[in-house]
């Protein structure tokens, strides 16, 4: 990795409107009037959405209000009913998941989808194809050519020693525990050196015991110089790492601000207190701090 730690000045959103759809000083992804329906339901209906670059937004909401899909559709993996968006100024909306990559935006999955019977250095390799695309890798991206293989297996294994999962390379991935898992995953969708990185839910199945260096591996990204968007429920995690948050309630956004802010969010509360009591944001989390030691497992 060349980028230097801790050389990026923080975010700083001061400026910043605490309404949907804020405008940001300087967005890498902006979308406007993205839709989807699935039969009947309006699963995601976004106005207007900035994601400030080099920082970490959360993206909250009750089950069903439209996270994943959202995520689905700006990353390349489904089709919007209408709707436009650009990452670093380009019209991207037509792209596939694979182009996308390319162009320096990556995801990961609720449900990992690390190959359970494939080494996890396989893993990395393949994932990374995976993600570019058989037919646009080899072309386009020089370390992917076969030519290069002990290029791509050195990022490989540096990426696995950063997520302490170098002496696990000749296992197969079905014998980690589901937080190893995640930092496969994310360790995988690093292989392009990608510019901003979506994460659904990556707590979700994770030990207790893996929070801490999850959370660390994710304030990483950001101090590299990454933009981090990442859908959590728990809004300890919400709280201790985002410097942005947004909020989604049945396909719409609903708020947007500093975490603290939104937490006390009439509309939040609304949104969390509505028909959804399958989230893990108690009335509690909403009105008082929690310390930043408890860490909740989920
Ligand atoms: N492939 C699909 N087919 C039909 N309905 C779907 C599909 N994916 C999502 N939905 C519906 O869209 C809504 C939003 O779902 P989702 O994006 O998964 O929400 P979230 O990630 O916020 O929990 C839900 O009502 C869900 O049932
Ligand atoms: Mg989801």
């Amino acid at each position: 990795m060349s980028a230097e730690l801790s050389a990026l000045p923080h975010p700083d959103f001061s400026r910043t409107e605490r309404v949907p759809g804020a405008a940001k000083e300087d967005p890498i992804l902006v979308a406007d009037g993205v839709t989807r329906t699935f039969g009947g339901v309006r699963a995601v209906d976004v106005g207007h959405l900035e994601v400030p670059r080099h920082a970490i937004t959360a993206l909250i909401g009750p089950n069903g209000a439209g996270k994943t899909t959202l995520f689905n559709l700006l990353t390349g993996f489904d089709r919007p009913d209408g709707g436009t968006w650009t990452f670093e100024g380009r019209r991207v909306e037509r792209l596939g998941a694979a182009r996308l990559a390319r162009a320096g935006m990556v995801r990961t999955f609720q449900l990992t989808k690390a190959l359970s019977r494939m080494t996890v250095l396989d893993n990395m390799r393949l994932g990374a194809k995976d993600q570019l695309g058989e037919r646009l890798g080899p072309a386009l991206v020089p370390w992917m050519w076969s030519g290069r293989e002990a290029e791509v297996t050195a990022r490989a294994t540096e990426l696995l020693a950063r997520f302490k999962l170098d002496t696990k390379m000749n296992d197969f991935a079905g014998s980690l525990s589901g937080g190893q898992r995640k930092l496969l995953e994310m360790a995988r969708a690093l292989m392009t050196e990608p510019k901003m990185i979506m994460l659904d839910e990556p707590m979700a199945g994770v030990n207790p015991a893996l929070t801490q260096s999850l959370l660390g591996h994710i304030t990483d990204l950001r101090d590299r110089g990454m933009t981090v968007l990442f859908v959590e429920h728990d809004m300890h995690m919400v709280r201790h790492i985002s410097d942005w948050v947004v909020v989604m309630a049945e396909g719409r956004i609903v708020a947007e601000g500093p975490p603290r802010s939104v937490m006390n969010d009439q509309a939040v509360v609304d949104a969390y207190l509505g028909s959804h009591h399958d989230t893990d944001l108690g009335d509690d989390a909403l009105l008082q701090d929690q310390p930043e030691t408890e860490q909740r497992g989920s």
